[in-house]
């Protein structure tokens, strides 16, 4: 296992990585990692495969990579975030996990040698970064021929509705659009992967979505209930949504949670699995 440590890039990342938003993506993975284990099996990832797990966080997804490609293969993790790597190292140490080497590095300036990876792996990172045909550039440039990028992104975010509808959840709905364009990422990523595949050399294999719906207690209620009272939190601190409107979200999202016919739509995700020409 080995670490480089580059200096933490000057503008903050839209989520954060402080010790919540950490935790909450380990949780988020417990609720995501079925999903995520069936596409990566489907692309055809395998033992002794070389794999870059690009903005790896904590290390949430490299270890499910590790778990797939050991005893002889590896996993390179990169996140902008020292917080992440130093994270992510010191959760594999403790699980024993030795094939995986960790980088802080960002997705722009991979600096991976040509055509050395089977595969790449990707999962909510290309929503938040303002020059995604640079990431895609340097990707298929990593990849060998038929090697694999698979990624995890959004498509329609905004499809998050409380049912029966609220307007305290509306508008904090609104407020999390206006941040991701304030962002100047492009939160329904996946919408654009098939066009900025075809510029880099990538053929699109597949692509399909996951809409999910959950009640109260269920999965997918925690998952996106995590979300928004935390992410909501960091708006208001940001002077970004008012304490009032947050308060009215709390106690909605309260009163929903106790009734048991409450329906929430989860933002749909595309899982899509592209493949480099020429193999
Ligand atoms: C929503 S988290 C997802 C983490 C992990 N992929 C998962 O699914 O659990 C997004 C991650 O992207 C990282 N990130 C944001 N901008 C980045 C960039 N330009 N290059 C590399 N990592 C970046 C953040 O530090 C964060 O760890």
């Amino acid at each position: 296992m080995k670490s480089e440590e580059n200096p933490e890039p000057q503008e903050e990342y839209i989520l954060g990585v402080d010790p919540v938003e950490l935790q909450r993506l380990w949780t988020q993975h417990e609720v995501w990692a079925e999903d995520m284990r069936r596409l990566v099996r489907r692309a055809g990832l395998g033992p002794g495969m070389r794999v870059l797990d690009l903005g790896s966080g904590p290390g949430t997804t490299s270890f499910e990579l590790a778990s797939i490609v050991e005893p002889q293969g590896h996993v390179i993790a990169c996140d902008e975030s020292q917080a992440c790597i130093q994270d992510l190292l010191q959760e594999a140490k403790k699980r024993g996990i030795t094939c995986v080497e960790a980088h802080v590095r960002r997705a722009e300036d991979l600096g991976i040698e040509k055509g050395s990876l089977d595969a790449v792996y990707g999962r909510w990172i290309l929503s938040w970064l303002p020059d995604v045909p640079l990431v895609f550039e340097q990707v298929s440039r990593a990849l060998r021929p038929g090697g694999a990028y698979i990624l995890q992104e959004y498509v329609d975010w905004r499809a998050v509705r409380l049912l029966p509808r609220s307007q305290a959840f509306d508008t904090a709905i609104d407020a999390c659009m206006a941040s991701w364009v304030r962002g100047g990422g492009t939160i329904d990523i996946a919408e654009k992967v098939p066009a900025l595949a075809r510029e880099a050399g990538l053929d699109v294999e597949s692509f399909t979505i996951n809409a999910r719906t959950g009640c109260p207690g269920s999965p997918v209620w925690g998952w996106v209930g995590d979300f928004l009272t935390s992410y909501l939190a960091r708006l208001v601190r940001h002077g970004h949504f008012a304490r009032d409107d947050y308060e009215s979200f709390l106690t909605e999202w309260k009163r929903h949670s106790l009734r048991p016919e409450s329906i929430l739509m989860a933002p749909v995700v595309a899982d899509v699995v592209l493949r480099k020409s020429g193999a």
